[in-house]
């Protein structure tokens, strides 16, 4: 039996993802983001009200199938739609706090054609705020998606552009009007979006240095004077804090439910191919009203952190490690209680240990402590327990300590890298 195409086990890149899920705990607590997790199931309703019924995703990608009583439902595609929906199911909007923000992360599946940094099940890390528009708002939400990747130690490019609500419409049909006569020499995806998603035709990759796509009207242009106003709002407070941005009038973002500023964060191509998208977001105003709740605008970002394991590794940072802290060889089969005990005191004390279960003999049992790479050994045979005192070796310096078998407190100090 062999895992589904675009799905993965991990296992060897646990330290990776170790390090990503500490990156997001360290952000979301100095941004005070409460934690939210929502079922993998959603109604399909959910996602086609949500994203979009004509976007990629809900055309070609979702996983849906009808239950055992008929209804149809999606593996979700991504975060948004379903923290939406729980937000207004438990009246989440009813909270103190002004602002209500909201972190998350787990997998997420969309049926792609797998590549580098693209699969069927990917996990993401995403925070979505709800609370008034407001270009500071905005601007503290990108921060924070910045702040986790130097938690990380990683480097991106923050690309940002505001797509006009006021006049979607106008801009729409703008558009459609200025590409027709270039129609045919699009590329076909560009054809079948002319119709549905003329607006995603301005970040095909494939189209990018198209003559029509290079003067073609663009979201920026159609702006009311309140929306460039609160774009000019927001880099302004983005030079406040310091984040470096380009405005890429061509971003657009493949969902739906975006009424005003998007945002990427974008990698090296070296790094990750077409692919180096780490992260993406915007505000959706109207999202929440969509799905029946009240008129409360949103914003929000997810990261793909496959994509950032990726960059981890280009940039060779290491990953997260679970250092074993002693490991208990056991010498005869006479002693397995006193060992047991010995382990259950230290680990109690917090300390990572590990004991053998009768395996072998001495100097296999030094081959399982190197390879372990444990950072003490402590041999536990008939001899040690008459004499009542076990010695802790440590594997670095070859020092060695004789305790007493009762003195876990000691054992737990010099475990802790404290002298005896
Ligand atoms: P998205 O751009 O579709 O936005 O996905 C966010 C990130 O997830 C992408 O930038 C990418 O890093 C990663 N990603 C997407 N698809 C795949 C895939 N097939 N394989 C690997 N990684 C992938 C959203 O999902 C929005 N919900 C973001 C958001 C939150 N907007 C507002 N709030």
């Amino acid at each position: 039996m062999n895992r589904l195409k675009g799905m993965f086990d991990i296992h060897a890149d646990a330290g990776y993802y170790a390090a990503i899920k500490a990156a997001i705990q360290a952000v979301a607590h100095s941004h005070h983001l409460a934690r939210i997790e929502t079922p993998i199931l959603e109604s399909s309703d959910l996602f086609h009200r949500g994203m979009g019924a004509d976007t990629d995703v809900i055309r070609k990608e979702t996983y849906t199938f009808n239950d055992r009583a008929s209804r149809s439902l999606t593996l979700r595609p991504e975060g948004t739609a379903g923290v939406v929906r729980a937000f207004i199911e438990a009246k989440l909007y009813a909270r103190p706090e002004p602002v209500k923000k909201f972190y998350y992360d787990g997998p997420m599946f969309r049926y792609e054609r797998p590549q580098k940094g693209r699969f069927r099940q990917f996990h993401q890390m995403g925070v979505e705020v709800f609370a008034e528009a407001s270009p500071s708002v905005d601007a503290d939400l990108i921060h924070a998606s910045v702040a986790i990747l130097e938690h990380l130690g990683l480097t991106a490019h923050l690309e940002l552009n505001q797509l006009s609500n006021t006049s979607k419409p106008d801009y729409k049909a703008a558009l459609k009007a200025h590409l027709k006569p270039h129609l045919d020499s699009l590329c076909a995806d560009c054809q079948t979006r002319y119709a549905d998603n003329p607006l995603r035709i301005l970040d095909c990759k494939i189209d990018a240095t198209h003559t029509a796509l290079q003067n073609a009207p663009m979201p920026l242009d159609y702006l009311s004077d309140e929306e460039t106003a609160y774009f000019n709002a927001l880099q302004d407070h983005l030079k406040a804090l310091e984040i470096p941005f380009t405005v890429n009038n061509h971003l657009v973002r493949g969902l739906d439910y975006y009424t005003g500023m998007v945002f990427e964060l974008k990698v090296d191509e070296a790094i990750l191919g077409a692919q180096n998208t780490v992260a993406g977001g915007g505000r959706y105003d109207d999202l929440v009203h969509t799905l029946g709740g009240p008129a409360l605008g949103a914003t929000g970002f997810a990261f793909g952190i496959e994509r950032l394991v990726v960059a981890l590794k280009a940039a060779e940072i290491a990953p997260l490690t679970d250092p074993l802290d002693l490991y208990v060889m056991v010498l005869d089969a006479s002693v397995t209680d006193y060992a047991l005990q010995l382990v259950k005191a230290l680990r109690h004390a917090g300390c990572a240990v590990m004991m053998s279960h009768h395996d072998g003999s001495m100097k296999k049992q030094f081959k399982t402590v190197t390879q372990l790479d444990a950072a003490y050994a402590a041999i536990l045979g008939p001899d040690e327990l008459a004499s009542g005192t076990v010695t802790f070796k440590h594997q670095a310096s070859g020092t060695a300590h004789r305790l007493n078998l009762s003195d876990t407190a000691t054992m737990t100090r010099i475990l802790h890298g404290g002298d005896a």
